[in-house]
């Protein structure tokens, strides 16, 4: 498994990803039709089995053979994109998804970026054979998504805790990035259901997760996991209290709902079995993060390299 094609690489993810794999020596190449420039890529030149290719997954994965593994992440990311975008969310995210599947050979192992979204608001503890429950465009497409790929045998599919962190590539609608920048740009963080509770995992982790997976692949293929770790499910109040313990600001805890309902408990049971287990905590991210927002604005057009 030594040739790793990245979809969607030159993302939020995607590119910590592509440092981690090059720095153990894997060829790495990202596919991505740079939605969101190619800048985040600069500082990967540096490793000569690094290549990029501006392309679209929708129209074009001729070279798609040549590839011992393939990491999806491509795709219409986080809620508020696919509401804003739901068209594309099902071109890219699902007909996009099921073109790949198919053009792939049997001996190609796909690792599919997929997500705990859809695990919906029982507020109840949820394992991989808990029912789904996708409450937003985001949550459907990805779930359409991840059944088409776990039809073949030689997929893992990754089920992971909503990322947070640093990235030269930053998402701002993530929530640990967006409360902390709040806090610290704004002076006040508003919740709706704030005690609604999600589940987390630093950025780097999640890199490290797909590593894991790539080296453990004879043993996870075929399976289903929930990407993160047991100590990071966390209530939308605690992750701000969490925020509180490094700069002070104003918690305003709203009666207006939340339109993305989501309210879970995270078993990360079958994950930490195979011997994976994230080592960030929301602390380490929010000190990182108010470390990066006091010399860089994600907001303003400028990215980090
Ligand atoms: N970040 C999270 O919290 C999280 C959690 C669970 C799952 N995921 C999944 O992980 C994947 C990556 O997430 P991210 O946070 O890095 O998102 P991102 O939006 O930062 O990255 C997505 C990348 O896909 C590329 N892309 C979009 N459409 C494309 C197309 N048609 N062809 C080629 N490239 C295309 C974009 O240019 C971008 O670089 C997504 O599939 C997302 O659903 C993310």
């Amino acid at each position: 498994m030594r040739k790793v094609l990245i979809t969607g690489g030159a993302g939020y993810k995607g590119v910590k990803i592509a440092k981690l794999l090059l720095e153990h020596d894997f060829h790495v190449t990202v596919l991505d039709n740079f939605m969101y420039g190619p800048d985040p890529l600069v500082h990967l030149l540096e490793f000569d089995k690094f290549e990029a290719v501006k392309a679209d997954i929708r129209n074009n994965i001729e070279g798609i053979h040549a590839y011992d593994a393939i990491i999806h992440l491509a795709g219409i990311s986080g809620y508020p994109a696919c509401e804003a975008n739901p068209h594309s969310a099902q071109l890219i995210n699902v007909d996009a998804t099921r073109n790949l599947v198919q053009a792939l050979a049997k001996d190609q192992l796909l690792i599919y970026a997929s997500t705990t979204s859809f695990y919906g608001k029982s507020g109840e503890c949820c394992d991989e054979s808990s029912q789904v429950e996708p409450v937003s465009m985001y949550g459907i497409t990805k779930f359409q998504a991840e059944q088409i790929i776990m039809e073949r045998e030689n997929s893992i599919g990754l089920r992971f805790a909503t990322v947070f962190g640093a990235s030269p590539k930053m998402r701002m609608d993530l929530m640990i990035n967006d409360f902390t920048y709040k806090a610290c740009k704004e002076g006040m963080v508003v919740l709706f259901d704030s005690y609604a509770k999600r589940t987390f995992i630093h950025v780097d982790d999640a890199a490290e997760c797909y590593l894991f997976a790539l080296k453990n692949c004879d043993r996870m293929k075929g399976g289903l996991f929930n990407a993160g770790g047991d100590a990071l499910n966390y209530s939308k109040l605690e992750i701000a209290e969490a925020i509180k313990k490094y700069l002070d600001f104003k918690i305003i805890d709203s009666d207006i709902k939340d339109r993305d309902v989501r309210h879970f408990i995270i078993s990360f049971d079958k994950i930490t079995g195979m011997g994976f287990t994230p080592k960030k905590s929301v602390e380490d991210g929010v000190e990182e993060l108010l470390r990066l927002y006091k010399f860089y604005d994600p907001h303003s057009h400028f990215r980090v390299i």
